[in-house]
């Protein structure tokens, strides 16, 4: 239950920023009497679904630790644009881009919103990353690739990597390098659990010359 809590909770901090801070850019737009109808429309179906998303949040960490939960199919490409968007308006306000390299479009079976909070959790990191450091242009890069039994989704960002000595902590429970920025070091711990013991696939770090790389490998059903 605590687990459950814990997780619910880390996983609602970005919609719940995102949301934050589209309310005060919405307030700025107000005042510069740059709301439209269309802007408020935009603004309320945008709000909507960081709220349904938070919502669902609850029921996928209800069922996370159910054994017999259903598989459905599902398009990996929109489970990634769906993680992008929960992240935009944090994404926006760090000035951080984010590139497709390529897009493979595969359906695959299992669970649809865990995937997805997966790669929220990578996006996130790579924002934290890229949010200390200054200059040069900030950019998430992300790739597909398949072969005859699995596809390669790499996220990659230019934040500079992950120091060796810790390379190999960082999907320890608990472990963070983020203490004073309220990190609780159970991101990517979560992420493996999703990845590899739920979805049967793999979560691989290395570092690139930019920055971190991350590949998360899932089995293509036969
Ligand atoms: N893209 C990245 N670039 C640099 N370091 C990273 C990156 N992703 C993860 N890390 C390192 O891995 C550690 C563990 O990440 P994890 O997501 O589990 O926890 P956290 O981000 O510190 O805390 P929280 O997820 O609660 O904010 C981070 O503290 C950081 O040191
Ligand atoms: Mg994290």
């Amino acid at each position: 239950m605590g687990e459950m809590i814990s997780m619910i909770a880390h996983q609602w901090r970005q919609p719940l920023n995102s949301l934050g801070i589209s309310v005060q850019v919405l307030e700025q737009k107000y005042y510069n009497a740059q709301v439209d109808d269309d802007y408020m429309q935009g603004y309320k179906e945008k709000s909507m679904k960081l709220i349904n998303h938070m919502s669902d949040t609850i029921d996928d960490f209800r069922s996370f630790f159910k054994p017999q939960k259903e598989k459905e199919m599902f398009s990996l490409i929109e489970v990634v644009d769906h993680a992008i968007d929960m992240l935009h308006p944090l994404l926006i306000q760090c000035k951080i881009e984010v590139i497709y390299e390529n897009k493979t479009n595969v359906s695959l079976l299992g669970y649809k919103n865990e995937v997805g909070q997966a790669v929220i959790n990578i996006l996130n990191n790579a924002k934290d990353a890229l949010l200390v450091k200054e200059g040069e242009t900030k950019k998430i890069m992300i790739s597909f690739e398949t072969d005859e039994k699995e596809i390669y989704v790499t996220i990659g960002d230019n934040g500079g990597g992950i120091s060796d000595d810790i390379i190999d902590k960082i999907f320890d429970p608990y472990f963070s390098t983020k203490e004073n920025r309220n990190g609780t070091g159970l991101g990517l711990y979560m992420t493996k659990i999703i990845i590899e013991e739920h979805c049967k696939g793999r979560l691989l770090v290395e570092n690139s010359t930019a920055g971190a790389l991350f590949t998360i490998v899932l089995p293509l059903k036969k």
